[in-house]
């Protein structure tokens, strides 16, 4: 009969349906408001489309970058998000060895239900710290000591987040995360797990840029500043001393209106002069995806949503499966479209956007 195993990302979104409670569903695909920055950032993709060329002689190809000194198999990594316990009892444990085997880095949320020390031992790939900065300085500090210590290769900095977006689907739900997954990597001080009440008690507000100073006096790591959507942002990054940016409105979780992360990736690529590295997330479903980010001169994505479907489906192995088919779908559109290496992509690969007639 008719095979059904997942065979794309959307394969694994309609699976992970079936398979999740109904609240657990809403908080992992909801956004804010009327979530029309969420939709933006699948519909930018959708709107593209490729140059190939042919008979370029192109039989194989190299899919690898080199991110802050690190290599990625393929130009994506796990997004940061909190809780992949929600979808599978083994949680970050099976996604940070699933992306391990191919290596592929994973972003750890300051959130994650696994201690990062463990999460490191379970992978050869790149591993990335995410945090907030939190209400008392001591908390961050303290964060940044415990990456450190378990061997993270970056510090990503979240500044999207002074509070969390309006989430009509979490309220109607009245959703909590359930009190046997705790956010094993904060300190004591930092507060409680209430993905609602928790932002509003234990992160600063008011942040300003002096934070990213302060974060690049207390750490030798790489630090990535995640959550720009300007030029402008992207500009005082680099003066600031971040050595890179995501490109991300946070899936379309945090403000709702905001532009799709591609629509404003050349804008921050342009504002970034080759000084330091611009990612990009949000709505990267498909291998031809990745390349149409790197196309407008993205390093490399991060891969959120569809990493917690596949979690939820099949766990470790769904999720390999998974970041197998995006590898597999991304080496396609290179060779097809005769570009030997991923790292050579320019905007040469895209159809320019159509001009009105004069
Ligand atoms: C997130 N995201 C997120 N970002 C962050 O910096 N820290 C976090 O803890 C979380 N947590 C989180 C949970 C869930 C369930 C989701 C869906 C997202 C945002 C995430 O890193 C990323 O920006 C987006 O998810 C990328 O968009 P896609 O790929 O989901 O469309």
């Amino acid at each position: 009969g008719r095979a059904l195993r997942p065979r794309t990302a959307a394969d694994y979104h309609r699976a992970a349906r079936e398979r999740l409670p109904e609240n657990v569903w809403d908080f992992v695909q909801g956004g804010a408001g009327e979530e029309r920055t969420l939709r933006a950032n699948t519909e930018a993709f959708d709107r593209t489309t490729l140059r190939p060329r042919v008979l370029t002689g192109t039989a194989t190809c190299d899919t690898s970058v080199e991110v802050l000194g690190g290599t990625w198999a393929a130009p994506f990594a796990v997004a940061p998000m909190a809780y992949h316990g929600l979808c599978h009892p083994e949680g970050e444990r099976a996604t940070v060895a699933a992306a391990g085997a191919l290596g592929l880095p994973m972003v750890v949320s300051c959130m994650a239900g696994v201690a990062v020390g463990e999460l490191r031992a379970l992978t050869p790939a790149p591993l990335w710290f995410q945090l907030y900065v939190f209400r008392d300085r001591h908390v961050t500090r303290e964060l940044v000591r415990r990456a450190e210590a378990a061997g993270c290769d970056a510090l990503v900095v979240t500044v999207d987040t002074p509070r969390l977006g309006r989430r009509h689907r979490d309220a109607a739900n009245d959703f909590r995360v359930p009190p046997t997954l705790r956010p094993v990597n904060l300190p004591e001080a930092a507060g409680t797990a209430d993905p609602g009440g928790h932002a509003r008690a234990a992160f600063r507000p008011g942040l300003d840029w002096s934070v990213v100073a302060e974060l690049r006096r207390t750490t030798r790591l790489p630090l990535v500043v995640k959550g720009v959507l300007t030029g402008e942002d992207t500009e005082l990054a680099a003066r600031h001393g971040a050595d890179a940016v995501i490109v991300s409105n946070h899936g379309g979780r945090q403000l709702d209106g905001a532009p799709a992360a591609l629509d404003v990736l050349p804008e921050a690529v342009a504002a970034a002069a080759g000084r330091l590295p611009v990612l990009m997330d949000g709505g990267v479903r498909r291998g031809r995806d990745v390349a149409t980010a790197l196309a407008l001169g993205g390093a490399g994505v991060l891969v959120g949503r569809p990493v917690l479907e596949a979690l939820a489906v099949g766990g470790e192995h769904g999720v390999r499966d998974l970041l197998g088919l995006l590898c597999a779908e991304f080496e396609d559109t290179l060779l097809l479209s005769g570009q030997p290496r991923a790292a050579d992509l320019d905007v040469s690969l895209l159809t320019p956007p159509a001009r009105p007639p004069t």
